[in-house]
């Protein structure tokens, strides 16, 4: 088996603990009122790649634990995360109408379920943190974690200001600031609560945040990409809808060239990080080539 063989068969295995885990947090979707648990869960379970509860299990194995204390945690990531896609699709964001394979949330139940649905998501991320089991000190290490990536001055700061951004002429900076408020952040978040659950050191959370800010920022720009040149099919979602918004990316930017320089520096960037650790970081610095040569 080569080694990115190995790393899509330990990324298939994660996918379906963190699935299944999920399914035993998250309200059934029989549950009063029924719309809005069928809502969470249609969009959770439509497909996505689980990247982020991946980042952060692999971070917690690379510190040697195997236990299943982290599940929670990745969980927790992935609600939020797809909280964040269901937000972004509506009207007044993106306006997009398909999300992993299938109609966007607010196309299959109303922009108004869709809209609870993704605050409802939120709630139940925190509420599965609570059931973390870790001293209190390290609870409220992982809530501050959450909160400080997806608020104001993370995640939805992003997505604020790429929204102001669209159809306007940016500097590279507000392009970086966007590309990592609304999508690194989260992505940092990911690996650094797997190395905080993990009792990691100073140093070595500094390590890993240092990576996880490389990953996230080229898995945007790889994003950026796939909209120009990628296929829906694939992706699950719309392309080339970027362009047509005006929405602030590396290739508006930079073109398509000089972004995949980029991205590719990026790549080789986050690879250098991790091999801080050697062998058993393999499925780390596998992830980059996964990150920078995906196709959905
Ligand atoms: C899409 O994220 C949104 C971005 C931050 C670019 P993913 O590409 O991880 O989407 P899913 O979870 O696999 O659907
Ligand atoms: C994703 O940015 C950022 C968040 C969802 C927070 P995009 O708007 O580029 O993501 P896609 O392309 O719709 O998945
Ligand atoms: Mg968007
Ligand atoms: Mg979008
Ligand atoms: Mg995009």
């Amino acid at each position: 088996m080569t080694k990115m063989m190995r790393l899509k068969k330990d990324v298939k295995e994660k996918r379906e603990l963190v699935n299944i885990t999920m399914d035993r947090f998250l309200p059934r979707k029989d549950e009063y009122p029924k719309i809005i648990h069928k809502a969470m869960r249609y969009s959770l379970f439509a497909g996505g790649k689980r990247i982020r509860p991946y980042l952060t299990i692999t971070t917690y194995q690379l510190f040697g634990h195997m236990d299943r204390k982290i599940l929670p945690v990745a969980a927790a990531i992935e609600l939020i995360h797809t909280y964040s896609l269901i937000h972004d699709d509506l009207p007044d964001i993106d306006d997009d109408d398909i999300r992993r394979g299938k109609p966007a949330c607010h196309k299959e139940f109303g922009e108004d379920i869709a809209l609870l649905a993704g605050d409802a998501l939120i709630m139940e991320a925190f509420k599965i943190l609570l059931a973390v089991e870790v001293r209190p000190k390290f609870k409220n290490k992982l809530i501050k974690e959450f909160a400080e990536a997806i608020g104001s001055s993370g995640l939805i700061a992003g997505q604020v200001v790429d929204i102001e951004s669209e159809n306007k002429s940016i500097s590279p900076t507000t392009l970086d600031y966007i590309h990592i408020n609304k999508t690194a952040k989260l992505i940092t978040s990911a690996v650094r609560l797997g190395a905080i659950m993990a009792e990691a050191s100073e140093d070595d959370i500094e390590r890993i945040t240092e990576f996880g800010k490389t990953l996230g920022l080229l898995f945007q720009i790889t994003d950026d990409i796939l909209d120009v040149e990628g296929s829906m099919k694939k992706m699950g979602k719309r392309t080339g809808l970027d362009a047509k918004k005006g929405k602030a990316t590396y290739p508006k930017i930079y073109g398509l060239e000089q972004t995949k320089e980029k991205a590719q520096e990026l790549k080789k960037k986050a690879q250098e990080i991790i091999s801080f650790y050697g062998p058993k970081a393999e499925f780390l610095k596998k992830i980059c080539v996964y990150i920078a040569t995906r196709e959905f």
